[in-house]
């Protein structure tokens, strides 16, 4: 009989890439989305190869491309991020927008728009002035107050992630980078302002999964840090995990919470899921308490071989490496235990560059599969299109720009 590797193994050349997948029609661009049809096209091959599958875990949940996928197939979504946005995010695409009020409540909203727009107070927060243009805080100002005016909270989170995208649009900082990062003067003031319709065109083109979803099956995320809200899941309690874990660059390159920051200071904190809001005291927070963000790691809690994998890095970056492998095999750890045996967990992994060589992730989670009596099953290597990464990462004395990476492995390991 075909296994499950002969059917991934079956498709043509460079199937897995997607070349023609582009992230236009997307609700919004989340730093190292997934490739949505790829996913699912993924997921399809291994319901067929074990129908019993009634659950999907991603504990790097991110924008939530992975659980949308199972939920189209009818699966109960469990769903982890440390970023409040991500959570947001994730939520209206897995709920969707009713379809009975939406048009109504775009109507009113453009209504409100109009009527506060030039009175209404502008909004403040430390430093608003360096991230926002004055006629930009004004519009955004407005925006805002419209859509507390909304009464549906289904309705309000997806005109929230409609606003999140505006504000990151219309901010001065630069769209090159996943960091906050000033634009030049010049290019802030001949900037144009057309932030309204652009939020308007936004919301109206209803870029969502679910116009009105089917309630058979059960949605439920967490923002927090997997590593801890995992511990309160059962033993054996998951079907299938499937996730794209962070690399470890997120204090230099995938800044995830740094691309968050600014919308999150905007958005009505009252329509998201409870979150500790000292996160939102400095730009880094976020980044610094996801994996690999805390760097007071004591090495020899770390009992898995990886000397030989951060060889000829240079030790200020190795501690940095270390304390990313140290939070990563404390989840990678939780992640098996929850998963039952027989059930098959996917990751979507990179190998980023430190210090101008490469970081095995890959080994290193075959190594963590095998210490917790997981079995390699299946690999796919694509090349990397739509994901949304920069093409340059950092900049090198004498080296220039060091190109990003341009792979990435999908591993399918199985729970013996
Ligand atoms: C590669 S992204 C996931 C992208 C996602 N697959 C998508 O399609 O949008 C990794 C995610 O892990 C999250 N993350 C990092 N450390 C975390 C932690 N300790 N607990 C939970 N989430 C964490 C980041 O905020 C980020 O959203």
């Amino acid at each position: 009989m075909e296994t499950l590797a002969d059917k991934l193994n079956s498709y043509e050349n460079n199937y897995w890439d997607f070349t023609e997948y582009r992230e236009k029609k997307v609700l919004i661009k989340y730093p190292a989305m997934m490739v949505a049809p790829m996913q699912e096209q993924l997921l399809q091959d291994i319901l067929q190869y074990d129908p019993y599958i009634t659950n999907i875990l991603d504990p790097f949940v991110g924008s939530g491309t992975a659980l949308v996928a199972g939920a189209k197939l009818g699966l109960d979504v469990y769903g982890i991020d440390i970023n409040p946005l991500a959570i947001l995010i994730s939520r209206v695409r897995l709920e969707g927008v009713p379809i009975e009020d939406i048009r109504e409540s775009i109507a009113q909203l453009k209504t409100y728009i109009t009527l506060f727009l030039g009175n209404t107070n502008p909004i403040e927060f430390t430093n608003i002035q360096k991230w926002f243009r004055k006629d930009v805080i004004s519009d955004l100002s407005t925006i805002k107050r419209a859509i507390q005016h909304e009464n549906n909270i289904q309705i309000r989170r997806y005109f929230w992630v409609c606003f999140a995208d505006t504000v990151r649009k219309y901010s001065n900082t630069r769209s090159t980078t996943f960091k906050l990062h000033v634009k030049e003067q010049e290019k802030i003031k001949t900037m144009d302002n057309d932030c309204i319709q652009y939020f308007i065109n936004r919301v109206s083109a209803l870029y969502v999964d679910y116009v009105k979803r089917n309630d058979d099956t059960n949605i439920s995320l967490y923002t927090g840090d997997s590593i801890d809200i995992l511990t309160s899941f059962n033993d054996s309690s998951i079907d299938l995990i499937c996730t794209s874990p962070p690399y470890g660059d997120n204090h230099t390159t995938v800044t995830y919470g740094q691309y968050s920051i600014l919308p999150l200071l905007w958005i009505d904190l009252d329509d998201l899921d409870y979150f500790d809001k000292t996160l939102l005291e400095k730009f880094t927070a976020i980044d610094r308490m996801s994996i690999g963000g805390r760097y007071n790691t004591d090495k020899s809690d770390i009992d898995i071989e990886y000397k030989d994998l951060i060889a000829g890095i240079s030790d200020q970056k190795a501690k940095k490496v270390i304390s990313f492998i140290y939070d990563y095999c404390r989840a990678f750890a939780e992640m098996a235990r929850v998963l039952k045996s027989g059930k098959r967990m996917v990751l979507t992994l990179g190998n980023r560059r430190v210090d101008n060589k490469e970081f095995p992730f890959d080994i290193l989670n075959d190594r963590l599969a095998q210490k917790y009596g997981l079995r390699e099953e299946a690999m796919i290597t694509r090349n990397i299109q739509g994901k949304r990464m920069p093409s340059k990462v950092s900049h090198i004395p004498n080296l220039g720009s060091v190109k990003s990476m341009s792979k990435e492995y999908v591993k399918i390991y199985k729970k013996l």
